[in-house]
C-alpha cells in the first residue's frame, strides 16, 4: 500500500473507462457509431436562369448550379461514394400555382432526367416535392382567396408534381410541404398511374425553423411571413410522433426529421418507433453557423462537421442530408481519428 490516505482511490479495473480511450486505435475500435459516405445525401440547387454557377453568400462553399455544373457536382458526389442526391429547382418564372413544378420541361424535372441519363441506376435520385420554389408568393402550397395555404387544393398540385418527377426519373419523392394527407395523396397518384416503384421520402417531422434562413437565398425565396400554419412548432415533441405515425400509415417508405441539430430528441424518438429508415436533414443554417464560426477561428470547422454528423447518426438517423456530403466522403470521414 502507498501512503495515499486522502481522496478517492480507484482500484477495480472495471472502474477505469479511460483505459479504452488511451490511443487512437483503441478509440477507433470501440467507437459505437461511425458515419460512412453511403449514409449521406447531398442536396443540390439548380437554377434555370444561370449561365454559370453562382456561389451563395450565406452558405460559403455551396453554389446554385446550372444544368451543366450540377452534372459535375453530382458526378463528384457519386464518385466519392455519397448515398444519394436531393435536388431543388429554381425556375425562371414563378406564378401563384407553381406551374413550373410539374412541367416536364421545368428545371427540376429536366435536371432529374439529365442526371438519370448521366448516372443510370448508380445513385439514388431524390427531388424536393414542394411548391415553395415555384410559387410567386413563396408558400409551400396554393393559396385561398384570403391568402391562407389551401391544404386540399395543394394536394392536387403535389400529385401532379409527383407524376412529373417520377416520369423524369426520381427514385424517391421528398414530400416536404407539411400538408395533411400529402403522403397518402402522392402514393395514390403514383399507384393509380401504375407506378409502384417510386418511393416516398417523407419529411415527416418538419419544424418551422429559423435554421432554414440561408435556404431562402439558395432558392431565391419570395416568401413574406412564415410557415407556422403548416410546419411544426419547435416546442412540440409528442406531435412529431403523430406526424410520423400518419406518414408511415399513409405509405411513407422513409421518414425524415428536420432540422437535425436542435431536434436530436425527435430523431431518437423517431428511430425508436419507426419501422422504416429514419433520416435527418442538417439544414442550411446549421451549415452556415459552422462555416461562419470556423472562418473566424472560433471553432475547429472540420472537427465540428464530423462531430455534428456523428451526433445525428448516434441519435438514430441512418441517413443524413448534409451540404458537406462530398467533402465528408472524400476528405473528412476517411481521415477521422478521435
Ligand atoms: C421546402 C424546403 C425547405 C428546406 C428544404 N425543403 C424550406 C422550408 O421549409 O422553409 C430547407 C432546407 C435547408 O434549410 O437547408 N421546399
Amino acid at each position: 500500500m502507498t501512503e495515499h490516505t486522502t481522496g478517492p482511490v480507484v482500484t477495480a479495473g472495471a472502474l477505469r473507462p479511460r483505459r479504452l480511450r488511451r490511443t487512437p486505435a483503441l478509440r477507433r475500435l470501440v467507437a459505437e457509431n461511425r458515419v460512412t459516405a453511403s449514409d449521406l445525401v447531398l442536396p443540390l440547387f439548380v437554377k434555370e436562369s444561370l449561365d454559370a454557377p453562382s456561389p451563395l453568400t450565406s452558405m460559403p462553399g455551396v453554389d446554385q448550379h446550372t444544368l451543366d455544373s450540377v452534372r459535375r457536382a453530382a458526378a463528384a458526389a457519386v464518385e466519392a461514394g455519397v448515398g444519394g442526391l436531393m435536388l431543388f429547382g429554381i425556375p425562371a418564372v414563378r406564378d401563384a400555382r407553381g406551374s413550373a413544378a410539374d412541367d416536364p420541361d421545368g428545371i427540376l424535372n429536366r435536371t432529374l432526367a439529365v442526371l438519370r441519363a448521366d448516372l443510370g441506376a448508380g445513385t439514388v435520385l431524390m427531388a424536393d416535392l414542394c411548391l415553395d420554389e415555384f410559387t410567386d408568393h413563396g408558400h409551400c402550397g396554393v393559396l385561398t382567396t384570403d391568402g391562407t395555404v389551401d391544404n386540399d387544393a395543394t394536394l392536387l398540385r403535389y400529385q401532379q408534381m409527383a407524376l412529373a418527377q417520377a416520369a423524369a426519373g426520381a427514385d424517391l419523392l421528398g414530400t416536404s410541404g407539411m400538408m395533411d394527407g400529402q403522403v397518402g395523396a402522392v402514393r395514390a397518384a403514383l399507384d393509380d398511374s401504375g407506378d409502384v416503384d417510386t418511393g416516398i421520402f417523407a419529411y415527416a417531422a418538419k419544424y418551422a425553423s429559423s435554421f432554414y434562413g440561408p435556404f431562402r437565398e439558395a432558392v431565391d425565396s419570395a416568401l413574406q411571413g412564415d410557415r407556422r400554419t403548416y410546419q411544426q412548432n419547435p416546442a412540440n415533441r409528442t406531435e412529431a410522433m403523430r406526424e410520423i405515425a400518419l406518414d408511415i400509415a399513409e405509405g411513407a417508405d422513409l421518414i425524415m426529421v428536420k432540422p437535425a441539430m436542435s431536434y436530436l430528441d425527435i430523431v431518437a424518438d423517431a428511430a425508436a418507433v419507426a419501422d422504416v429508415p429514419v433520416a435527418a436533414y442538417q439544414v442550411s443554417g446549421e451549415y452556415s453557423m459552422i462555416e461562419a464560426a470556423g472562418a473566424h477561428g472560433w471553432i475547429d470547422r472540420d472537427r465540428a462537421i464530423v462531430e455534428t454528423v456523428t451526433s445525428i447518426k448516434r441519435a438514430g438517423a441512418q441517413i443524413i442530408l448534409t451540404y458537406w456530403a462530398t467533402e465528408l466522403a472524400t476528405r473528412l470521414l476517411p481521415g477521422t481519428s478521435h
